[in-house]
Formats: C-alpha cells, sequence, structure tokens
C-alpha cells in the first residue's frame, strides 16, 4: 500500500538536502496554499519549470487533483539547491505518484513538448533566466515568455511567483530570513506584464502575497495587497495571465 501522506515523505526526503535548504514541512505548504489563492488546478495538465525539490508538483498531486504535471528543473546552479534532484525523484518513489508526476532535468530553454499545458507554473525562477542586471532583459523575459506560451492551451493559465528589487521589511527576524535573497536582481512586476503581453498573454492579474506567518483572512488578505504593504513584508508578488493564441 503506497504511504501517500506528502508531509512524510517530505521528512523522509529532506536528508538528501544540505540542511539550511530544508524548510518546514508547515511552511512548504503554505507557501502552496498562497501560491494557489484562487486559483482552480483540479484535472489540468501542469508544467512547472524550476521544481527545485517538487514540493509544489506533489502538493499539486496530492491535494489538488491534477491529472499530470511535469516538474522540470535543469539542477545545475541557477539557484539551485545541492540534492532536490535526488529529493524530488525521493518524494515521487514515496507517494508512488510517477503515472501523474513526470521529474524531467533539462534546460526550460531546450524543453519542448507535443503536449499542450493548461497551466504553466514558474515559481521564483524567471529571475534566475533573466537578471536585471544582464542587458536585453525585456527581450529574453519575452523570449522565454514565448516560449511558455507555445506549449500552451489556448485560454490556458500562466502563474508566476517572483519578488520586487526593493525591500524594506523593518522586521528583524524576516530580515535575517531573507538575508540571502538578492533583490536587486529581480525585475519589477511592471516589467513582467510588460513581457507578458509582448509574449502574446491577456487578462493580465496581479497580486501581493499574504505574509505566510498571517492566518488566511480576506480582510488581512486586502490590507497586505498592495505594493507598499509588499515592500514592507517578503516583497513576493504573483502574476497570472492567459494564454491568448499560440505564439
Ligand atoms: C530559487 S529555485 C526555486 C525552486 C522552487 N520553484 C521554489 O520556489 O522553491 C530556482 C530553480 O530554478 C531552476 N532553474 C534556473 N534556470 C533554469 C532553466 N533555464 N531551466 C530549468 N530550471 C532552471 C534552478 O535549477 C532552481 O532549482
Amino acid at each position: 500500500m503506497p504511504n501517500t501522506s506528502l508531509s512524510s515523505a517530505y521528512e523522509a526526503a529532506s536528508s538528501l538536502v544540505q540542511p539550511s535548504a530544508k524548510k518546514p514541512y508547515s511552511h512548504m505548504a503554505r507557501r502552496c496554499e498562497e501560491l494557489l489563492h484562487g486559483i482552480e488546478v483540479a484535472d489540468a495538465d501542469v508544467l512547472e519549470v524550476g521544481t527545485g525539490n517538487g514540493f509544489l508538483a506533489h502538493y499539486l498531486a496530492t491535494y489538488r487533483n491534477v491529472r499530470h504535471v511535469v516538474a522540470l528543473d535543469e539542477y545545475e546552479g541557477h539557484g539551485s539547491a545541492r540534492g532536490n534532484h535526488d529529493m524530488n525523484l525521493a518524494m515521487q518513489k514515496h507517494l508512488n505518484n510517477s503515472d501523474v508526476v513526470d521529474v524531467v532535468r533539462c534546460n526550460f530553454n531546450t524543453y519542448t513538448s507535443d503536449h499542450r499545458f493548461s497551466h504553466v507554473f514558474f515559481v521564483n525562477v524567471l529571475h534566475h533566466m533573466v537578471p536585471s542586471s544582464e542587458p536585453g532583459t525585456s527581450d529574453e523575459a519575452t523570449r522565454i515568455l514565448r516560449h511558455a506560451s507555445g506549449m500552451m492551451k489556448q485560454g490556458g493559465t500562466i502563474i508566476i511567483q517572483e519578488t520586487s528589487p526593493i525591500n524594506l521589511c523593518p522586521i528583524p527576524k524576516y530580515r535575517e530570513e531573507m538575508r540571502n535573497v538578492s533583490f536587486k536582481d529581480k525585475l519589477e512586476s511592471s516589467q513582467w506584464r510588460a513581457a507578458l503581453m509582448a509574449a502574446g498573454f491577456d487578462h493580465i492579474q496581479l497580486r501581493y502575497r499574504l505574509p505566510l506567518n498571517l492566518p488566511w483572512n480576506p480582510f488581512l488578505r486586502r490590507c497586505f495587497n498592495s505594493y507598499v504593504a509588499s515592500l514592507l513584508t517578503d516583497s513576493s508578488y504573483v502574476l497570472q495571465a492567459c494564454a491568448a493564441s499560440r505564439t
């Protein structure tokens, strides 16, 4: 009988990564919940680019009834913690879900698929592919998003989580937690919005993440869903857009 508990799969596989890369299960699950706020994925065909340890992909398979998810990562540096690929495979084995989760080791730039995805996720990965410090940023951002669009169903949804290039969080505890985040390498949401439009996406929506340490509450969500509140917390935002036509 397969063990279907994501938390036990995560705990069992966590020994494969460096201790500094291991976050508590409750944090990982809350992060997925927050990312997926208002996003329906039941029965979806998902591509997750830059999956890292694969937690989101396994969360989608375990709790959100997706039909299929390709958990893609090149695992060649660029934000990749050592051991993440092994951890992803270990969770897949523990959960016995290889019929739903496909772990693919590949650079997204060279990845092609005959499959058309209904949902494509880029969670904290695009800034590794398009650092703000390099020239030609907007063309490169558009090229990557167009590549994603070419693999999507018409009307499919792209979901991007990124961090603003500024952070003004006054709370020492959180500043300490974010000390390894290189904010200056990140693009503003307006730059990703422009790249999404240039790549043929429409119905673009932006929301700022409710801080993960706060309880799920609609009033708090409204209060924290602003640029300024975001800069004073963790500077994370989520962009969602619709693949209008194949490019
Ligand atoms: C900061 S980690 C984010 C991991 C995961 N999405 C998360 O939020 O926990 C960025 C990931 O993107 C991957 N990555 C960077 N550039 C990539 C590319 N061109 N193709 C595939 N994966 C890439 C890295 O290997 C790394 O695992």
